[in-house]
């Protein structure tokens, strides 16, 4: 017997029909919105999408669960292509520091940053990473994302990494969620290698990375290319193992200063470059060419109290295309897309139809996943969110605010919002 639902009476449905490739300049302006929209779901796939008017006289709908979304948002799951999600312990004293005006170095030297975290992070048993992280995606799905990519990063040795990345699988395996797992092996020099970083790289990449293969723990390898952390050549000799490995490509690039990240980027054909708040011309016109997502995270300048925003707008109109992503970190603990989406819009100056786009569709391409999720197209998976909002325009002018009412993850009904107590 086949499972069907159909959600129906939306005030928009927003499918964001189009090619089946990520969207640039003005294509991401475009929603193909349905107004009094329906959608019918059947065994975890998008079976239609239409008028509710004509898709009730077309589907015998007797029988089947009908979910009423009237005065309400239907659209894509959101894609969250950028976390750290995966770590442990917290590092809330670090706000204090940065009100003092403390730069990010001084607050390594603090015992914060990274290191801390790594320290954390080893220090936590399996089940302990396990619990902390399932806690922050329960979270994360309540807020609208059904796809979320994970990186490691917090190990920075063997063990630690490949941990890091069984927890990642095994999240996936119970958490109604799909992550996408990336190795990050290449986020900091750890203190057995400090002033040898030349070192570690090589570790990385003849050590670590063969294990991860091995394993088929990643389906991304991602380097923080940028001074103070691995050149562009430390940052392509792990980038190339891990292609020749078959992995597919990310740089966290140009997020303090010009490093050639973005460069590096449309050099080795990765899939995206990620902050990039200072990227030079060069390499945006390179990323353009290429066809380079390029993943904003403004959640990251925000956090930090003084880094710089991306120029998302300039991007875009070079013909960038352009996703967003939280960066949950312990830095920027950003668990939601939909603040996401707001930042993009009141910092970024993107609008809101290019943030939604951002957040599904071309998330979506950022994991190489277009084809499967980010539209309300027939035969894409029925990962879909319902919000409690008439207008997609409405979505990031309401910050702040859970606004989603139901996610629904490979046809299931995954979370709903409870009816709010009376006074
Ligand atoms: O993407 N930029 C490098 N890494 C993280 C920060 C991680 C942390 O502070 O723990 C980021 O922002
Ligand atoms: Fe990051």
């Amino acid at each position: 017997m086949s499972e069907t639902t159909i959600i129906m009476h939306a005030s928009e449905l927003v499918t964001l029909r189009g090619p089946k490739r990520s969207r640039a300049k003005a294509e991401m302006s475009d929603l193909s919105i349905i107004p009094d929209g329906a959608v019918v779901v059947s065994d975890g796939a998008i079976e239609d999408v239409g008028r509710t008017e004509s898709i009730l006289k077309e589907h015998d709908a007797s029988g089947v669960e009908r979910l009423d979304a009237s005065g309400k948002v239907v659209m894509p799951g959101l894609v969250d292509p950028h976390t750290h999600v995966v770590f442990a312990g917290s590092r809330e004293f670090e706000l204090d520091l940065k009100l003092k005006g403390k730069t990010y170095l001084e607050i390594m030297a603090a015992g914060g940053g990274i290191l801390r975290t790594v320290g954390d992070t080893r220090a936590a048993s399996e089940q302990e990473l396990f619990e902390q992280s399932a806690a922050r995606l329960r979270s994360m799905i309540s807020h609208g994302s059904t796809t979320v990519e994970a990186k490691s990063g917090y190990g920075l040795d063997k063990d630690v990494e490949l941990r890091m990345l069984r927890t990642i699988r095994r999240l996936g395996e119970e958490l109604p969620v799909d992550i996408v797992p990336t190795f990050m092996g290449a986020h900091a020099v750890p203190q057995e290698f400090a002033g040898r970083p030349d070192d570690y790289v090589r570790f990385v990449a003849e050590d670590v990375l063969p294990a991860v293969a091995r394993e088929n723990l990643a389906v991304f390898c991602d380097v923080f290319c940028e001074a103070g952390a691995f050149d562009p050549d430390q940052s392509r000799t792990v980038l190339m193992a891990a292609k020749a490995l078959g992995m597919g490509l990310k740089v966290h690039a140009d997020e303090f200063s010009s490093s050639g990240g973005a460069e590096l980027a449309a050099e080795l054909g990765a899939v995206s470059a990620e902050h990039l708040a200072k990227p030079s011309d060069d390499g945006i016109m390179a990323m353009a060419r290429k066809d380079i997502m390029g993943v904003m995270l403004p959640g990251t300048p925000y956090a930090s109290m003084g880094g710089t925003y991306p120029e998302a707008r300039r991007l875009i109109d070079i013909g960038v295309p352009v996703a967003l992503a939280t960066d949950l970190n312990p830095n920027c603990w950003n668990e939601s897309m939909q603040f996401t989406m707001s930042l993009a819009c009141y910092m970024l100056r993107m609008t809101p139809a290019e943030a939604l786009t951002a957040s599904t569709v071309n998330a979506a391409a950022a994991l190489g996943l277009e084809k499967k999720i980010g539209t309300l197209e027939r035969g894409k998976r029925a990962d879909i969110v319902v919000m409690d909002v008439a207008s997609h325009a409405m979505i990031p002018c309401r910050f702040g605010t859970n606004l989603c009412t139901l996610v629904m993850k490979d046809g299931k009904v995954v979370w709903t919002r409870g009816p709010a107590p009376r006074p």
